[in-house]
């Protein structure tokens, strides 16, 4: 239990906050809703009103240190009152300035377009079947032994192959591919001196080749459609950044999706009376999911770049401050959800969240991961009569313990042992 002075630590770098982020979060709640940590200088929101608020003004915040945050930084001294100007001029100054998630205005705009027309209902349908039996494969490896250990063996797998099926990689590639995922961007254990290592760029080699092939042999898949879509205009983006995309969406989904999946199934094996309402009415998953996302928001904190000195909450914010938008604070922000530290999946406003971000960056995957997060509660609940935290691992009810992973924007379970008695 962290009981010090835990509002003047460290987030960015000190992974035992990450392990247990809420005291820090109430702390900063504590002195308002705008609060300065002094280590990186920047400005932290934990209210639901004011992470909505500027995430909804993307005129005032920019979105080229959503990935950096703090530790990026901004490689220019701003002066005055309005660095619109000085963004510009540096953009590619700044980490992940390659990929669409950082620009703004127009060029994000067209760039989202692009993936917009992809993801669509219909491949989601029929993405949704390979999911389904995937699951159920992934299943059957671990069933007679009546156990698991649920990242490694179920929920990061099925996050890994469903994207690599909705993009169309082939079947052949898909463990190889597998195997060369690098962590996500954030890890509080690397300090100060943060080096970013782009976990998208070992894979611009095999999706150049997979575009490549599929402008010369079409196929029905999302790679075919990407490699053929065309700006607003009518002109081609061109490869590198067709590639950029399709790396974007190939990772950009899989930790979130996979650590939501974790975080379910850690909460209805601690939770009998929960895991029993789903089982008696499977309707409730929807429900369940929202709320999981909400008390356990996979994404912790995203990032802005305030363009021009403004307000927000009625105080000023001076152009060049990083804003930290703490979604784990604004998705426990008892001015707007009602007993916030409760899990109630039957509260009125469970789908409010801001798990997924708001306004023109909210998040494309949505509907891919609530669907991923669904089928698999859905077969496990089907293969196992009950599913029961691993006390050999976690240790007995109420003196659990468990690993997460040392990120200060993600939040996720590195491993989860379970029993099936
Ligand atoms: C539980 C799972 C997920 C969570 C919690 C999540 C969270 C988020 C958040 C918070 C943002 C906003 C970033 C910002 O405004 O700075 C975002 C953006 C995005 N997400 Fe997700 N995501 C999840 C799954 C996925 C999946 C499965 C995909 C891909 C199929 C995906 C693709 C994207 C893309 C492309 C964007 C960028 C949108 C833009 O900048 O216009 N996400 N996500």
């Amino acid at each position: 239990m962290i009981t010090d002075n835990v509002a003047e630590r460290d987030f960015f770098t000190d992974t035992t906050l990450v392990q247990e982020p809420h005291p820090w979060v109430e702390a900063l709640r504590a002195q308002g809703p705008l609060v300065r940590e002094h280590h990186h200088n920047s400005i932290v929101l934990t209210g639901y009103d004011e992470v909505q608020d500027v995430y909804s003004r993307p005129e005032d915040f920019s979105n080229v240190v959503c990935v950096g945050g703090p530790l990026g930084g901004v490689p220019f001294t701003p002066q005055g009152d309005d660095i619109c100007a000085a963004i510009e001029a540096n953009r590619d100054k700044f980490v992940f300035s390659e990929h669409f998630i950082t620009f703004d205005g127009e060029a994000h705009r067209v760039h989202r377009a692009l993936l917009t027309k992809l993801l669509t209902f219909k491949r989601l349908k029929a993405n949704e079947a390979f999911m389904d039996s995937y699951a159920g494969e992934l299943i059957e490896a671990f069933a007679a032994r009546r156990s698991c250990e649920l990242v490694s063996e179920f929920s990061q797998p099925l996050a890994t192959m469903v994207i690599a099926d909705l993009l169309g990689v082939p079947e052949e590639d898909r463990e190889e591919l597998r195997a060369k995922v690098l962590p996500a961007p954030g890890g509080a254990d690397q300090g100060e001196g943060a080096v970013f290592v782009d976990p998208l760029a070992v894979f611009t080699e095999v999706f150049t080749d997979y575009l490549k092939d599929r402008r010369a042999h079409p196929r029905d898949d999302l790679l075919t459609e990407l490699v053929n879509s065309r700006l607003p205009d009518g002109s081609d983006p061109g490869i590198d950044t067709m590639v950029r995309l399709a790396c974007f969406l190939f990772i950009g989904g899989q930790d979130t999706s996979a650590k939501l999946l974790a975080s379910a199934v850690r909460i209805l094996a601690e939770r009998p009376g929960i895991q029993q309402a789903l089982r008696a009415d499977r309707n409730l998953i929807g429900n369940f999911i929202e709320e999981t996302l909400r008390f356990e928001s996979p994404t912790m904190n995203d990032f802005r770049l305030a363009r021009r000195t403004t307000t927000v909450g009625g105080v000023e914010v001076k152009a060049g401050t990083i804003i930290t938008l703490s979604l784990t604070g604004a998705n426990r922000d008892p001015d707007y959800f009602e007993n916030p530290n409760e899990f109630d999946m039957n509260r009125p406003k469970v789908r409010d969240h801001l798990a997924f971000g708001r306004g023109p960056h909210g998040c494309l995957g949505a509907p891919l991961a609530r669907l991923e997060a669904r089928t698999g509660l859905n077969r496990l609940l089907d293969a196992f009569p009950v599913i029961e935290i691993d006390e050999e691992h976690h240790g007995p009810a109420g003196a659990r313990h468990y690993n997460y992973l040392p990120s200060y924007i993600l939040r996720g379970l590195e491993d989860l042992y379970l029993r099936f008695p």
